[in-house]
């Protein structure tokens, strides 16, 4: 049998530096959690490799939101969770993966990541294995960086026997001074892990269990340094995570420009990591887009607007301060300015959304046109109709919502109210200022307003009657 390794993520960490709520693993840089990407490239590696992997991830402070994101996670089936009742430190959330995943004694490495570091790549990994392999006497490498600024890190502190790692609390002020530091990441020989992680005590400033005492001046281990330090940039302040998001931001646009994505201002605008646009969109400035937003292709996105969670298509324009949400707009659309989508919109193609229009929960077919100040709300409009400036679905009776249905081909005045439940037909005209009560069929002409009296020159006498 060939080579097997096990990974092992530790997030059971509380993240007190951090001072959230949130569990720190969980803390989202670009709208996902840190943990996320770590797995990400855990699971890159173990794809990649020719090793048979398996990713364990050891969880603990707040387990209840941790298993929560697990069980929605896309790669649930490839994760396997293991319990750290208390945070006794990272030795001690190892030795919990080993208690409740026992058969990762069997695997011939361990690999073990942070979870509070997400610019971390599988090329690491394949560095660290790549060295520990070289050399079949070596029981553990240790993945270690030049920092810019080594505080809060662990310190690399060489001998003549070999090296082993202070902690900051832990180190002297000359120790301090080295900025060759412990970025978290090791593969060791299990057999080695087995050996001593049961003896590691808590003997140290913190009086937690430190698992870079597998690292030993003795052992045959060694420091393999990393030419940069990006990868490991660990995350326990909220200014170190302010840096990294600053630098997931970058990588994300320069995959933009390679996608040939049009950014006219990059420094302004803000987007998630899973957020995708295709080839000949232009972004204006001081646009944000977040989640899982897809955009399509010579697609338009003006000034202001915000974008979460939304699918858009090819050759869409979303015109100035537009705010659109869990909403999927076809191709060919203009949306804005100042539009807004809510959940569950969508906008057939060819169909035209204007200004302080707000449309939630309905289904447009193609080539609908609401140009102007109009609610549409838990609605469905049939292909081609055009709904006049000022339309309100009633669709809130004060206990309960209710459903509007308008068919194709139908044109609704200006100033109409549709009081829900409600259905007008194909091909059906209503008259502007009306309040539809009763549905209207196919073909129909409804008129709901009270009729007009009109009297000659009375104008002059009726603003006499005005006059004190
Ligand atoms: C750790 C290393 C330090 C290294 C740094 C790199 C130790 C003792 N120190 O310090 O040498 O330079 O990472 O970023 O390992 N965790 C648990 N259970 C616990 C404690 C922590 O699962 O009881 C998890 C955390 O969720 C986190 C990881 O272990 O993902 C590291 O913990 P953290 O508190 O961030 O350690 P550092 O102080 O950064
Ligand atoms: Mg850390």
């Amino acid at each position: 049998m060939g080579d097997t390794i096990g990974i092992v993520i530790l997030a059971a960490g509380k993240g007190t530096r951090m001072k959230v709520e949130t569990p720190k693993a969980l803390v989202p840089a670009l709208g996902r959690p840190l943990l996320d990407y770590v797995v990400d490239a855990a699971l890159k590696f173990a794809h990649s490799s020719s090793l048979k992997a398996e990713v364990g991830v050891v969880i603990g402070h707040k387990k209840e939101l941790l298993e929560e994101w697990w069980n929605s996670h896309e790669n649930k089936s490839q994760l396997k969770l293991a319990i750290q009742k208390q945070q006794n430190g990272t030795a001690d959330a190892l030795k919990s993966c080993f208690n409740d995943l026992p058969h990762f004694w069997d695997y011939t490495y361990t690999l073990v990541a942070c979870a509070d570091t997400p610019m971390i790549q599988e090329s690491e990994f394949i560095r660290l294995f790549e060295a520990l392999k070289k050399d079949p006497t070596m029981v553990g490498v240790a993945g270690t960086f030049e920092a810019h600024n080594p505080t809060g890190y662990g310190r690399i502190v060489c001998s003549s026997k070999g090296f082993h790692i202070v902690e900051e609390k832990d180190a002297t002020e000359d120790e301090r001074q080295i900025r060759e530091v412990n970025s978290g990441f090791y593969i060791l020989k299990t057999s080695h892990v087995k050996e001593i992680l049961g003896s590691i005590t808590n003997n140290n400033k913190s009086g937690e269990f430190y698992l870079t005492d597998l690292f030993q001046d003795n052992f045959s281990v060694k420091a393999v340094k990393c030419p940069s330090e990006i990868p490991f940039l660990g995350i326990n302040t909220m200014e170190q995570l302010a840096h990294v998001n600053g630098l997931l931001t970058e990588r994300k646009l320069k995959k933009f420009f390679v996608d040939g994505v049009n950014i006219l201002n990059p420094q302004s605008v803000h987007f998630d990591d899973e957020v995708e646009i295709g080839v000949g969109s232009v972004i204006y400035p001081g646009v944000t887009i977040l989640g899982k937003t897809k955009i399509g292709k010579n697609t338009v996105i003006e000034s202001g607007s915000f974008i979460k969670n939304s699918q858009i298509g090819d050759d869409v324009e979303i015109l100035a301060n537009s705010y659109l949400e869990e909403a999927e707009v076809h191709h060919d659309v203009t949306v804005g300015p100042m539009a807004r989508l809510r959940p569950g919109t969508i906008v057939g193609s060819k169909s035209k959304i204007g200004n302080f229009v707000e449309v939630k929960k309905a289904k447009l077919a193609q080539g609908v046109k609401i140009s102007h100040l109009s609610y549409v709300g838990d609605a469905e409009i049939g292909e081609n109709s055009n709904i006049g400036c000022g339309f309100i679905t009633c669709n809130y009776d004060g206990v309960n919502k209710h459903k509007t249905k308008i068919g194709s081909n139908t044109f609704v005045g200006s100033d109409v109210q549709a009081i829900a439940p409600i259905e007008i037909g194909n091909d059906a005209f209503v008259a502007a200022g009306s309040t539809i009560t009763k549905n209207v069929p196919d073909g129909g002409f409804a008129i709901a307003r009270t009729q007009q009296v009109t009297k000659e020159g009375a104008a002059k006498r009726f603003l006499k009657t005005k006059k004190t």
